[in-house]
């Protein structure tokens, strides 16, 4: 596995710093909130599960399923649900759990579709963006790292279901996959 990736890019250590700060910021302006996580599976799963760790308020978590990708690295630009939430979300805030933000067209999605169904509020934590790749604008309160325009695997991130499991967030050499 660790033969296909070009170069790590963040370390456990910086990854698990950054979360833990990201944690504390939810915590404290979530305090007096009926704060709901959603998990988007599969890729936000590892972040999601240390994000919840470092959350020190009361919350209820759930999860999405979407695809927008099927087994290439460029977005088909259309997304559907394959996992619904299980509970009515009206009048909650709501944070929604991303591993990466790339075009923003999984998001603007779904910030849409939790907004309709009269969440109090709908907002983003991502691990990662790709600033550089953005075809929707949306606003995005929590993030972890700006990262540069490459395919990027590890930490819940996946090239056709495969590397999620690496500690780190490494960059995939293009042979894999073109
Ligand atoms: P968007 O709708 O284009 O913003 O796509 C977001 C989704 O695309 C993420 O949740 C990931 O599943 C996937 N994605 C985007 N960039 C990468 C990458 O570099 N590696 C792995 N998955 C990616
Ligand atoms: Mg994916």
């Amino acid at each position: 596995m660790i033969r296909d990736i070009k170069e790590v890019l963040l370390t456990e250590e910086q990854i698990l710093e950054k979360v833990r700060e990201l944690g504390s910021a939810i915590s404290k302006d979530y305090e007096s909130k009926d704060l709901l996580i959603v998990g988007i599976l599969k890729g936000s799963v590892i972040f999601g599960s240390e994000l919840i760790k470092n959350i020190t308020i009361p919350c209820e978590i759930d999860f999405m399923a979407v695809s927008s990708y099927g087994n290439s690295t460029e977005t088909s630009g259309v997304v559907r649900i394959l996992k619904d939430l299980e509970h009515s979300i009206e009048g909650k805030d709501i944070i929604i759990v991303e591993d990466i933000i790339d075009s923003g067209v999984t998001l603007d999605y779904l910030l849409k579709y939790l907004t309709a169904r009269k969440a109090n509020s709908v907002e983003i934590v991502t691990l990662l963006t790709k600033p550089s790749r953005r075809k929707v604008d949306i606003n995005v309160k929590y993030c972890g790292f700006e990262v540069p325009d490459e395919f990027l695997v590890g930490y819940g991130l996946d090239y056709a279901e495969k590397y999620r499991n690496l500690p780190y967030i490494g960059i995939l050499k293009e042979e894999v996959y073109k």
